[in-house]
């Protein structure tokens, strides 16, 4: 199996992600390390345990990384996840104890333990420990297999400003020192995840499957409303677990491999991921972007991993 850490801020999105990967057998998720994003970083590390207890998954080790940016304060997203960022569901103490030691110093530990190029790095939150251990351990970036994140936004532009998205505007800085490491590197933005919506339908199979199905259903339902009354969609966008499909199923995806570059100075445009789409910056290219999803490939692939954990 594939071997995949993923950086996370769980997060509705996120919780969806991680039991998408633990569904799947192609996929070995080696570590959780858990960043401060949706919300602040006591909440993250609890809930990416409370997300790993419901799927019997409490042997996978969680790590809490950086409570705060590079170089800026911390901007939340308790409007769209809630106060827990796990809204949707009765929360609970989680059995199993944080790992010992800091997120950062993990990763650099698994990728310097693991042959080179068998680790693949799933951030799906702000890329503030990514880039804590990038700049602390540079020999670790040549050992990445590959980076698969969510974040972005080119041509469906903005969700926290209208500019930017949310994971690449709370931390540019760190984000920028991935999008210029070097490392194989795909992005799934927005452009692709607002097009992987639920549905009425989805929700009630998931609520109908057992354990884990109800929590998918408990999440996506409140998830959903903020979605419905902010853009008028017609379900919730799962941007996190686009990220698992793409290392599963990439025939499910179109994009090009460009150069994007990360802004850091704008008045209106920090955070804004520069997408050279057609080629004409002249920069080399750093990056696949994706643009496009099939949105029935995604739904079956993800309900037939979801309902597994329930078997
Ligand atoms: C991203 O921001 C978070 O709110 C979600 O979990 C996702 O990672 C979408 O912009
Ligand atoms: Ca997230």
């Amino acid at each position: 199996a594939r071997k995949i850490i993923i950086d996370t801020d769980p997060g509705q999105d996120d919780a969806v992600a991680i039991l998408f990967a633990l569904g799947s057998p192609e996929l070995e998720v080696l570590a959780l390390t858990t960043v401060a994003g949706n919300v602040p970083l006591d909440q993250t590390r609890r809930n990416a345990r409370i997300v790993l207890e419901i799927a019997g998954r409490g042997d996978i080790p969680v790590y809490a990384g950086c409570d705060a940016p590079l170089a800026r304060p911390l901007v939340t997203a308790e409007h769209v996840h809630g106060k827990t960022g796990l809204d949707g569901i009765d929360l609970f103490e989680p059995a199993a104890p944080l790992a010992d030691g800091h997120a950062v110093d993990a990763l650099i530990r698994i990728l310097r333990e693991e042959p080179a190029g068998s680790v693949t790095l799933v951030p799906i939150g702000p890329l503030t420990n990514i880039a804590t251990a990038f700049q602390r351990a540079p020999d670790i970036i040549a050992r990445v297999q590959e980076i698969v994140l969510m974040g972005g936004a080119y041509f469906e532009v903005g969700n926290i400003t209208p500019a930017a998205e949310f994971n690449i505007f709370v931390d540019p800085e760190a984000a920028k020192i991935v999008f210029a490491s070097g490392a194989p590197l795909t992005v799934v933005p927005l452009d692709v995840t607002h097009d992987a919506l639920t549905n009425r339908d989805w929700i009630e199979t998931m609520r109908a499957s057992g354990p884990v199905g109800r929590a998918v259903a408990g999440w996506t339902d409140f998830f959903e409303r903020y979605d419905r009354e902010k853009y008028g969609s017609e379900g919730a966008p799962l941007h996190d677990p686009c990220t698992i499909a793409w290392l599963l199923r990439p025939d499910l995806f179109q994009g090009r491999h460009i150069n994007v570059e990360i802004e850091t100075q704008g008045e209106f445009t920090t955070g804004m991921t520069v997408a050279d789409w057609w080629r004409v910056s002249g920069r080399a290219p750093n990056a696949m972007f994706l643009r496009h999803i099939d949105r029935e490939g995604f739904l079956a692939l993800l309900t037939e991993r979801l309902t597994a954990l329930d078997r």
